[in-house]
């Protein structure tokens, strides 16, 4: 394969059905697929296969077959030139010679699509559902459009309304609540979006919301199990993990690869902190449940996925220690929104200060080196920003911040920040 810098496997595999019905490359694509006239393409609307040969669709094959970089995908290549992990490489590592895709394939597949108008006649075997934004947590990084307690929450969904994030389109602008459970309303489009036949469907991924409260993914395994094709089947799962139901498990158990990505942001006060109103103590027992439940099964793996941000800064290497205590691995992510709880806007020291700790344990190369090294993108509106934000939802949740955090807010007053008493929506 000659254009290894802007190959991406996803869109020629891959589509992603996103909340409020809307259809995407997948989840690291800003915005969502349009048809030539700028309409959106919407779930029921309009046929798995017609999407996935969108104009958008062929556009993006096209340009990266010819070495370009499409500008759906600036995550990603934003993430490479700054030294990241992306999610096409790490796509292209595991479809590539890996979950089924020979690379000779790809070579193929690429002469196919030149002499086809980029068309491709089967269907995605790999898709991404968000069914809904059902979801029992409001944690402080999320937004309305993940999350029913935060687009019911009359400060929270000031800060981060269901149009906030991923899109400058007006993707979100029908009302998400009034749409709440797509399967449902929409089974045969979502089967339709499965492929006629199943046998071809290799992986789906589930987020949301919360995907274990959401009685849509459940049918939705249900169906698979019933159509006896869960065998062939993975199933990644990013889950909050405060609800674990033993008819999940079972169901779970039945496909050929589970993979579960338990979203724990911190431990103790933290992990209370960010991820509100859930409790420490019973995520920390469902964990080590799960880990139990599955120790037998070879076809299964757990890992937590913790968003680096402010309120887990320093606290990361507890979260790591946990998770070394129970044997799964620690897979952090960088946040990027909202730019306000962003650990780039914190003044050098206390980033320093932060890289050291995991330095003298060796922990967490990358994020260290990302403490020091990430441009800062600090500006005093954002840090004022940032004080306001967790001012509001300290005031709405009967949480404090300064209570957790009294080092940190030493340490920003000592760099010239010091704390606000303001609110602004609350
Ligand atoms: C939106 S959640 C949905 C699934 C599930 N409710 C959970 O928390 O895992 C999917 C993933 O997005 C992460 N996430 C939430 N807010 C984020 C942000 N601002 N930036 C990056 N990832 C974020 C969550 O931590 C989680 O790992
Ligand atoms: S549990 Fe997941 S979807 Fe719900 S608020 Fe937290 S990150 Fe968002």
């Amino acid at each position: 394969m000659n254009n290894q810098d802007s190959f991406c496997i996803l869109p020629f595999i891959h589509l992603q059905l996103r909340n409020g019905g809307v259809f995407a490359p997948c989840c690291h694509a800003a915005d969502p697929l349009e048809d030539e006239e700028g309409n959106l393409l919407e779930l029921g609307k309009v046929n798995a296969q017609d999407v996935f040969n969108s104009p958008q669709m062929r556009e993006i094959r096209s340009s990266m077959i010819k070495g370009e970089r499409p500008k759906a995908c600036r995550l990603c290549f934003d993430n490479e030139d700054t030294g990241l992990e992306s999610y096409r490489k790490s796509s292209n590592k595991k479809w590539i010679d890996g979950e089924g895709i020979d690379s000779k394939d790809v070579d193929e597949l690429i002469n196919h699509c030149y002499s086809n108008n980029f068309e491709l006649e089967y269907r995605p075997k790999y898709i991404h559902l968000n069914l809904s934004n059902l979801c029992n947590l409001k944690c402080r990084m999320c937004w309305a459009g993940n999350s029913s307690s935060i687009e019911y929450d009359l400060v929270h969904n000031r800060w981060a309304p269901v149009n906030s994030r991923w899109t400058s389109s007006a993707s979100y602008n029908s009302n998400l609540s009034e749409k709440k459970d797509y399967f449902s309303n929409n089974f045969d489009s979502i089967i339709n979006l499965l492929g006629n036949d199943l046998n071809d469907l290799r992986e789906i991924y589930f987020t949301g919301g919360e995907p274990l409260i959401m009685p849509s993914v459940l049918d939705c395994l249900r169906f698979l199990i019933d159509n006896d094709v869960a065998k062939n089947i993975r199933i990644t799962m990013n889950t909050n993990a405060t609800t674990i139901k033993p008819s999940v498990l079972d169901i779970l158990k039945q496909f050929r690869f589970l993979k579960l990505n338990l979203s724990l942001d911190g431990t103790g006060a933290v992990y209370e902190y960010i991820r509100y109103p859930a409790k420490w103590k019973q995520v920390e027992a469902n964990i080590k449940h799960l880990k139990q439940e599955f120790d037998l099964f070879q076809s299964v793996e757990i890992s937590a996925a913790p968003i680096l941000q402010i309120y887990n800064v320093f606290n990361i290497a507890k979260l790591y220690e946990f998770c070394q205590s129970i044997g799964i691995s620690c897979n952090p992510q960088f946040l990027r929104e909202p730019t306000h709880i962003a650990v780039t806007i914190l003044p050098e020291a206390i980033r320093n200060e932060a890289a050291r700790t995991l330095e003298k344990m060796s922990y967490l190369p990358k994020i260290s080196s990302y403490l020091r090294q990430a441009s800062s993108t600090q500006t005093v509106e954002l840090v004022k920003k940032f004080m306001l934000f967790t001012n509001d939802l300290d005031k709405a949740r009967g949480q404090n911040f300064r209570a957790i955090y009294e080092d940190m807010v030493r340490s920003l007053e000592e760099n010239g920040f010091p704390w606000l008493n303001e609110t602004l929506y609350a």
